[in-house]
């Protein structure tokens, strides 16, 4: 499958926003200017992204998703990866919270390096 996967323009805005509700439809996500922002294109149409907020520790992982048909083929992993390879440029921590049930979530990130540090009730 062949993909595209770069950070945001402007222009790409409104069509993450129909994927974020897509994904999350519960979540009243909020993007700021100096958030990052990597989306993965299939022709057209944007199918996942990454999306990290700028903190006083780091950068933190707001949400990262595909949508539901393209997952399983390595989408999640291609994202994260590329993302990661910008931001780790910066020395900064990168840091996540996620649901303990979220398994494909989990194994994702532990998958590519993250190590669980605190967790919360
Ligand atoms: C988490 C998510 C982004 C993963 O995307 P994906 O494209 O399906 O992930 P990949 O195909 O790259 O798989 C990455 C790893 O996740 C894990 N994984 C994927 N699907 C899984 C499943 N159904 N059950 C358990 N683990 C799973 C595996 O460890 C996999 O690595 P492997 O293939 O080397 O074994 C996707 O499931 C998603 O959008 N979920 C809904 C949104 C969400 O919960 N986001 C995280 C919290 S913000």
């Amino acid at each position: 499958m062949i993909v595209d996967i770069k950070k945001i323009n402007k222009v790409d805005i409104p069509g993450l926003l129909n994927v974020l509700h897509e994904i999350f439809p519960r979540a009243n996500v909020q993007i700021k200017n100096d958030d990052l922002i990597w989306i993965c294109t299939y022709g057209e149409k944007i199918i996942g992204f990454a999306h990290f907020s700028r903190t006083q520790k780091g950068f933190l992982l707001q949400g990262i998703g595909v949508v539901v048909q393209y997952r399983g083929k390595g989408i999640g992993t291609r994202i994260l990866e590329f993302a990661l390879d910008e931001l780790s440029k910066s020395d900064l921590p990168i840091y996540l919270k996620v649901k303990s049930t979220n398994e494909p979530a989990l194994s994702l990130y532990l998958k590519e390096g993250f190590f669980q540090k605190k967790m919360i009730a």
